[in-house]
């Protein structure tokens, strides 16, 4: 494998204060590079985009690198990237804007393995048009939602189906081409929150089939931001609401007030950082590919210790199925020890797993965990052997 872990995990200043971060899928720790473009956007001189002066040019430039390179990422169009201040933000506004053309009689489809940022805006806005919302389950034993669960619910009635591309409690990845395919085939939009899943594998949204693609920076390695994305030719048909002078071209016309240039710095560096993980030639779509390729072999060799490490400890309990396809992520209870204590304990063993329902409440409940949730722990870029075995050698004193 041509991963060099040691080299990722000292690009990583916060690493130098000892933790070994599971925490990964709560956001990601953040590589010097990102911090420096974050710096470097706030130390030079930036005004409004324009053309007139060289600062009005540079968060022009600041702001076109970063549809670029989000679009780079995702296999997307870069005049179809919208920025926002995260993916809940960005689902509350496109869920707005587009049943300003639904009604009574439609209908929209949501999941129970969903994150709620993209079940409640939908279901929200639905309510707020008298829209009918229809609910997927997923299978509790292996965290599996089938295809047919979502589409028996798709009918000409339907006009929208919201669906993960990566549950962010059980890591499950739902089969988003057949579930998207579904909804094209009577005529409905698809909207995939990819927030989980983008950090995990190369993305392409056109193979995905979505209409709208949601990502957050943070779980990425990057600032605090978030993008959707789709084809600019979709977009130019909503018209959200917006202020009088602002922008109307697409993407603007999604992008309420000024766009926080500095993050968008972070940003395009967050995902320069994701296409040299193992540096290289290339495109920087090519070098995503190779990068992306040796993080998930990198991330399943360590999955597979941790969940081996774990079947062997007396009294834990794993959710979901780990024979499917599914994200580095897992989440378990400890016999006996309520959630919140095994997070605590680990954290004093210089461990952050956390434990919650990540906001996944549906999903949570619909688990049989409840509010109180369970024990999360995700790999991420720079996670390397040592720490699962702190993770493993802090649960066995706690079990
Ligand atoms: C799967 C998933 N969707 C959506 C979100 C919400 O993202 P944001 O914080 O950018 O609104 C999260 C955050 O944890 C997530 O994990």
């Amino acid at each position: 494998m041509n991963y060099d872990v040691a080299a990722v995990r000292a690009r990583f200043p916060a690493l130098a204060e000892g933790a070994a971060h599971f925490d990964g899928p709560g956001g990601s720790q953040v590589p010097v590079d990102v911090a420096e473009a974050v710096a470097g956007a706030m130390l030079a001189a930036v005004a409004n985009r324009g053309r007139v002066t060289a600062a009005e040019r540079r968060a022009d430039l600041i702001v076109t690198d970063a549809r670029q390179a989000v679009a780079d990422l995702l296999g997307a169009h870069p005049a179809g990237v919208v920025f926002g201040r995260s993916m809940t933000q960005l689902t509350y506004d496109f869920a707005r804007a587009l049943a300003k053309d639904w009604g009574p009689g439609d209908e929209v489809v949501v999941t129970r393995l969903d994150h709620d940022a993209n079940i409640r805006p939908w279901v929200q806005a639905a309510a707020a048009v008298g829209a009918t919302v229809r609910w997927a389950d997923f299978d509790r034993d292996t965290g599996v939602l089938p295809v047919s669960a979502v589409a028996d619910l798709i009918s000409p009635k339907t006009r929208l189906v919201a669906v993960t591309a990566a549950s962010n409690l059980l890591g499950t990845r739902p089969d988003v081409p057949a579930i998207t395919a579904a909804a094209r085939a009577v005529g409905a939009l698809s909207y995939v929150d990819g927030v989980h899943y983008t950090p995990h594998a190369l993305v392409d949204v056109k193979a995905l089939g979505a209409d709208f693609y949601a990502c957050s920076q943070y779980k990425f390695l990057g600032p605090h931001l978030g993008s959707v994305v789709a084809d600019p030719e979709l977009l130019e048909t909503i018209r959200p609401d917006k202020l009088l002078p602002s922008s109307d071209a697409v993407p603007e016309r999604f992008e309420l007030g000024t766009l926080p240039y500095e993050s968008l710095a972070g940003s395009t560096a967050a995902i320069e950082f994701m296409a040299n993980l193992v540096p290289g030639e290339g495109t920087r779509r090519e070098r995503l590919t190779r990068s992306l390729a040796a993080l998930h072999e990198h991330e399943s060799v360590l999955l597979a210790r941790l969940e081996t490490g774990l079947r062997a400890l007396p009294g834990i309990q794993l959710y979901g199925d780990p024979q499917r396809d599914r994200t580095s992520t897992v989440l378990f209870t400890v016999d006996g020890v309520a959630p919140a204590t095994v997070y605590e304990r680990l954290a004093l063993a210089g461990v952050n797993a956390p434990a919650s329902h990540f906001y996944a409440i549906e999903c949570a409940r619909w688990l049989g965990i409840g509010d109180a949730g369970a024990v999360r722990a995700g790999i991420a870029p720079y996670t390397d052997v040592s720490d699962v075995d702190r993770l493993l050698t802090a649960l066995a004193d706690i079990g």
